[in-house]
């Protein structure tokens, strides 16, 4: 897949920089070529020589040694690429990056290029959290650079939390979801994904038993053919795709918020498992038992996200998928959903506890359309969504 692309990999100060040796090795293996760069803080983590020999080339390091221009200008060396990708990217990288600094060859390279650009960033916790790196990150955000990252997890400098570099093999799968060239490329797609948790006070929520597969693999397989996905998901089981935007949200209004900002799109398909109740008054502090009696929890409805997207007058997606899960009469109630909330299609599925769907890896799904109910064979919940995505992508042409 990544055959004959040229990659431009700047490789920053941290760590992670090990890592980013064994990025340039899969990204041979996948017949892509790899023109390094070096900063000086990456110099102190990885050597030139190893470098260059797993690239297989030049390991570019000085802005003045392309000055002289005899053998390629930074200007070149910046637009020469399919895609630059800066992994490790340092907090002070990508502060650079959104203040257009232009003081080391690195800088001058992000600078100059109008190639995309994809950062794979590796910090401490609290410098990813830190305030002056958010604001930094959503100013990359809105210059349309990518993101793969950061991970959460045990940190070499003991703490634990975001701001681990993503692994060699999921900075690939991104490489590949933004070079792919797919029937889809230039389209914007949302997903919701995963259960959205209700809480009830600060230690109990409500939840339900959506594992976010299916909303997961129809983003990664929105992506691979060439869309822009926003990832909108509830906490889930399953990791979210690499190559995606990911937009981590608790609560059904939260999902809400995130999907209007997320507007416009080309199309969006509502995979979520959204709680149709939230507690009215989520307690401020544990509800301890009392002699009182049994607690009264009182129920408030949840904004109904797919249908509020699908009615709109302003930004509606020319395509608007929904799912239903039922356990009973499932294409009766589906078609009547369907009408209901005003989408194109619904995906129905069966979730009764027998079929082993929810939390599981295949799907049984019904396809309702204005052409009526089509019935798809039990499927990995991959090849569904393999198949959604095809007929998105010949939806939307
Ligand atoms: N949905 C949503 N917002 C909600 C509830 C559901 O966006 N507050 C979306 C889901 O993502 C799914 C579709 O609506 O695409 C149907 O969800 P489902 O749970 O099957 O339907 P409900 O609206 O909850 O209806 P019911 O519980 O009565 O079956």
């Amino acid at each position: 897949m990544l055959a004959s692309k040229r990659i431009l990999l700047i490789v920053g100060g941290g760590i992670a920089a090990f890592k980013s040796l064994d990025l340039i090795r899969r990204l041979r293996e996948r017949g892509a070529s790899v023109t390094p760069v070096l900063t000086r803080a990456g110099a102190e983590f990885v050597t030139p020589l190893s470098v260059s020999a797993l690239a297989g080339q030049k390991v570019y390091q000085d802005l003045f040694d392309l000055t002289d221009e005899a053998e390629m200008g930074h200007i070149e060396l910046s637009r020469s690429a399919d895609l630059v990708v800066v992994a490790p990217a340092t907090a002070d990288l990508m502060a650079k990056m959104a203040q257009g600094h232009a003081d080391d060859l690195a800088s001058t390279l992000l600078l100059a290029t109008d190639t995309p650009v994809l950062v794979a960033p590796a910090m401490n916790v609290r410098m990813w959290e830190h305030r002056a790196t958010r604001r930094n990150r959503a100013t990359l955000d809105a210059d349309g650079i990518m993101f793969v990252g950061p991970n959460e997890g045990d940190m070499a400098c003991g703490e634990y939390g975001p701001g681990r570099m993503s692994e060699p093999l999921e900075i690939v799968a991104a490489i590949e979801a933004a070079l792919a060239d797919g029937p889809l490329k230039g389209r914007r797609v949302l997903v919701t994904s995963g259960p959205t948790h209700e809480p009830i006070d600060p230690v109990r929520y409500i939840a339900n038993r959506s594992s976010g597969a299916q909303g997961t693999a129809i983003a990664r397989a929105l992506s691979a053919l060439g869309a822009e996905v926003v990832f909108v998901t509830g906490p889930a089981d399953v990791p979210p795709p690499a190559g995606v935007e990911v937009v981590p949200v608790q609560t059904a209004q939260q999902m809400l918020e995130a999907v209007e900002a997320a507007l416009p799109v080309d199309a969006a398909v509502f995979a979520a498992a959204v709680a149709d109740w939230r507690v009215a008054k989520e307690s401020a502090s544990k509800m301890k038992k009392t002699s009182g009696g049994l607690p009264q929890i009182e129920f408030a409805e949840n904004p109904d996200i797919l249908a509020r997207v699908a009615g709109a007058k302003k930004n509606r997606p020319s395509l608007v998928v929904g799912f239903a899960a039922e356990t009973d009469d499932v294409v009766a109630n589906a078609t009547a959903k369907r009408k209901r909330k005003g989408c194109d299609w619904i995906v129905a599925n069966d979730v009764s506890a027998g079929t082993g769907i929810m939390g599981g890896t295949e799907n049984d799904i019904t396809l309702i359309t204005d052409d009526g109910a089509e019935d798809w064979p039990r499927l990995a919940k991959d090849q569904v969504a393999a198949r959604l995505a095809e007929r998105i992508a010949g939806a939307l042409v």
